[in-house]
Order: structure tokens, then sequence, then C-alpha cells
């Protein structure tokens, strides 16, 4: 079903969710520094239901009709097909519990991408899937999109295993525009829905203004 929250500055492909003022004040208190940890992982879990509800809203959906308690048929419609999530470790494992309250006993996979050092290039270092994971849509999940060289990793994996390239969304919480630029623009058919497309990225490769290390803040 198409959203009202489309936003087509970077692309078809890309989704920023509507920057109503209550995901502004969501955003600013994970953004402020002296948020400590308990507030900044329910504040996240917030933002993270609402990526997981538009996530779900892009998926397709074939009539059902059901009878109510009231004796009245009611014409409506029911999810095509199956999903699974796959996180980026660490910091995409925080997203796994919000998809959990939206999608019971969804299947959930994880990916680990590190620098090589020897060649600068992010390298798999583990993937464990689910076995049919390319009859599913996959929500694939990290919350901080900086050059976007960990997740073009992650979708050649998934490509790899079988997923269509148009059965990939791309759940994140902020992006910098190089990041959203280089997944959109070399995976045109995958869907990215992010919260926030910042101004750039730091010397050390961080989104600025940001929110400081994702993992960091919301596990230790
Ligand atoms: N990962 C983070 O946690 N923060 C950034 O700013 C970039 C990548």
């Amino acid at each position: 079903m198409a959203s009202t929250s489309q936003n087509h500055q970077y692309g078809e492909n890309v989704i920023v969710l509507p920057p109503t003022a209550q995901l502004q004040a969501l955003l600013t208190l994970i953004r402020d520094e002296k948020t400590h940890r308990g507030d900044f992982v329910f504040y996240s879990d917030r933002i993270i239901r609402l990526l997981v509800e538009e996530g779900l809203n892009n998926l397709p959906v074939v009539p059902k009709e059901v009878r109510t308690p009231t004796g009245v048929d009611f014409n409506g419609v029911s999810f095509e097909g199956r999903i699974c999530g796959v996180s980026i470790m660490r910091a995409g494992e925080a997203m796994e519990a919000g998809l959990r309250d939206c999608c019971r006993s969804v299947r959930i996979g994880k990916i680990l991408i590190q620098r090589d050092e020897e060649t600068t290039l992010p390298k798999l270092f583990y993937a464990k899937l689910p076995e049919d994971i390319s009859d599913r849509f996959v929500l694939l999940l990290d919350p901080m999109l900086a050059t976007g060289g960990s997740c073009l990793k992650a979708i050649e994996v998934l490509l790899e295993h079988g997923v269509k390239e148009d059965k990939i969304l791309f759940l994140n919480l902020i992006a910098s525009p190089l990041g959203i630029q280089a997944v959109s623009q070399r995976f045109p058919k995958m869907k990215t829905i992010t919260a926030w497309v910042d101004a750039g990225l730091d010397e050390h490769a961080y989104i600025t203004p940001g929110l400081g290390d994702f993992g960091d803040r919301y596990f230790l």
C-alpha cells in the first residue's frame, strides 16, 4: 500500500518518515548527549516502532473477507507473503525487539560486517540467515547509515542467498545523504525507510549532528 509519507528527494525507493513534532521530539531526546541509557533505549524503541510500522505498510496485501460478530461481512485485506528480519550487528540488534513486537514469532537472522584491516573494505565475518530466506520479504535493520559500506555489503549477502532485491526493505533511524544515495542508487529496486536524513559525516565517518555511537548508547 502506498504511504503518504513518501518523499522522493532521494529517489522513489527512499521513504523518509513525516517530520512530525512527535518524531522530532523523539529524535531530539536520543540526540541529546545528556540523555542516559534508559531513556535512550525507551525513545529509540518508539522511533523503531514507527519504522517497523512503515515497513509493514509497504508490504503487499490481498483482499480478504471476514464475518464480524455482528453477522456482517467485512471486505478487508491480509498480508501476502512471509517476512523475516535481518539485523546488521551489533547496532541493528537493537531493532529486533521492535520487529518482534509487531510480528509475533518472526524469524530473525544476523549479519556481521567489519572493515578488513588489509583492504580497508567492508568484509563479511558472520551470517546466520533463515534457510528459506529466498522466499521471504526481508526487513534489513541498521539504525545508522553513514557511508553505506556495511549496508551495501549486507544487501550483497542477501542477494547471494537468493533474496530478490525488490523484497528487501531497509529500516534505518538516521542516514547521511552520502549513505542514502549510495544504497538507493546501487539497489534501485529495494526500499529504504529512514526516520531522518542528517547533514553529513564528520572526519571519523560519524553522522553529524547524529547521536554518537548508537550501539554504545543502546547497549552499554
Ligand atoms: N554508527 C553509529 O553508531 N553512529 C554514527 O554516527 C555512524 C555509524
